[in-house]
């Protein structure tokens, strides 16, 4: 509808370019840094573990089996579910003794393309990450020596590990196959993607308007790339228990940061954040909006700001965007 220039739509009109003003991408970045581009079809391999399709079969078959956890109770499934894009749906993932764990499950989908795994990024490779969750004893609870007999025991897992590595059942050979399987998880088909390439109708109106405010909001200064993530480490919000990447690095500077998440599937992997403390979408984005500068422990700035002055009418479109991430579930 166009308004004559009355002095109230004036007024208005002087509101929203003070809000826009307001919605700044902090000093020293650059905005966008490449955009969002296509998921690529496959992640590649390192050269120490080439992918085969007996490999991935292996790989599959050791991910939902319980037998990898110390009381056979408990495979990586357990945790993540291919249903809920790998997740658990829990705020805390629940380990072995039902105890709680002290951060929010992460999704599968997609990580063969991260540098390092993760929310504090302290493993740099799959092969690596594997077997972190079968020995910690607040998690899978396995002796890995154990392991190795356990499964050398069962025929079929000792001819499959013959022919695929040559070798007998050894840990590292458990860790390149549930590597080369979780190469194989690749988000695909999201009606975002369609319209990346140019199907303008494969997303609604309001998610496209949420897509211009993504990008005018700096979003895409840390969410961008393939999976909508820089891989880097942010301090978005002061915690006082998890010091996250600075736990790993031991710099004061790192302490309370985590990795930008994907946003790939990010509308079938709630609750969100490395704590699971916000529940929807909705939370987030209203996160976004709220999170004051007041609430900075001395010394320690957020990597954000809050988006001030921008009107509820925009938070529909910011999770209606986000919703457009999500693609054919992968299994
Ligand atoms: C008890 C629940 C639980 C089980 C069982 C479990 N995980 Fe996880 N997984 C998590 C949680 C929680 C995180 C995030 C932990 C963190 O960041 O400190 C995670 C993180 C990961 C990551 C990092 C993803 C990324 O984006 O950085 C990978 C890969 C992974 N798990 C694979 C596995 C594999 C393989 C197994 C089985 C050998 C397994 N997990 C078993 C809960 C579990
Ligand atoms: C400075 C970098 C940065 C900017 C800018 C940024 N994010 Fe994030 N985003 C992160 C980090 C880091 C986390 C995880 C924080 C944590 O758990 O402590 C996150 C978490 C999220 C999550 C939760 C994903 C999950 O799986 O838990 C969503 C959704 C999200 N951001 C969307 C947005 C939107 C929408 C905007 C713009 C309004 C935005 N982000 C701006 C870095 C950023």
């Amino acid at each position: 509808m166009l308004m004559a220039p009355t002095p109230m739509s004036a007024l208005i009109l002087s509101c929203f370019l003070i809000s826009l003003s307001d919605f700044r991408i902090p000093s020293g970045q650059a905005p966008g840094q490449g955009g969002v581009t296509p998921m690529p079809p496959v992640a590649s391999s390192p050269a120490g573990n080439p992918s085969t399709p007996e490999k991935v079969a292996l790989g599959r078959k050791l991910f939902f089996d319980p037998r990898l956890s110390g009381d056979n109770r408990m495979s990586c499934a357990t945790c993540h579910v291919p249903d809920q894009a790998f997740t658990d749906g829990a705020p805390r993932a629940l380990g072995a003794r039902g105890k709680q764990l002290p951060r929010n499950t992460l999704s599968l989908l997609n990580a063969g393309f991260r540098e390092t795994y993760f929310w504090d990024g302290r493993a740099t490779s799959l092969e690596e990450q594997a077997l972190h969750p079968i020995q910690s004893p607040d998690e899978m609870n396995q002796d890995l020596k154990a392991l190795e007999s356990e499964l050398s025991a069962v025929p079929e897992y000792a001819t499959q590990f013959r022919s695929v590595f040559g070798t007998a059942v050894t840990r590292d050979a458990i860790s390149k196959a549930i590597a080369a399987f979780e190469r194989t998880l690749v988000s695909r088909d999201s009606p975002f993607d369609r319209f990346l390439a140019g199907d303008k109708s494969a997303i609604s109106e309001e998610a496209r308007q949420g897509w211009e405010v993504f990008q005018a909001a700096g979003c895409i200064r840390c969410h961008h790339g393939p999976t909508l993530s820089d891989g880097k480490f942010y301090r978005l919000r002061p915690g006082a228990y998890d010091r996250g990447r600075g736990a790993v690095t031991g710099r004061p500077d790192d302490w309370y940061a985590f990795r930008t998440p994907s946003l790939r599937d990010v509308a079938r992997t709630a609750p969100y954040m490395h704590d699971g403390s916000l529940e929807t979408l909705e939370q987030v984005v209203v996160f976004y909006s709220r999170s004051a500068p007041a609430q900075l422990s001395p010394g320690l700035p957020l990597a954000i700001e809050p988006l001030l002055g921008r009107s509820y009418s925009e938070i529909g479109p910011l999770v209606a965007f986000l919703e457009s991430l999500s693609g054919a579930p992968v299994k």
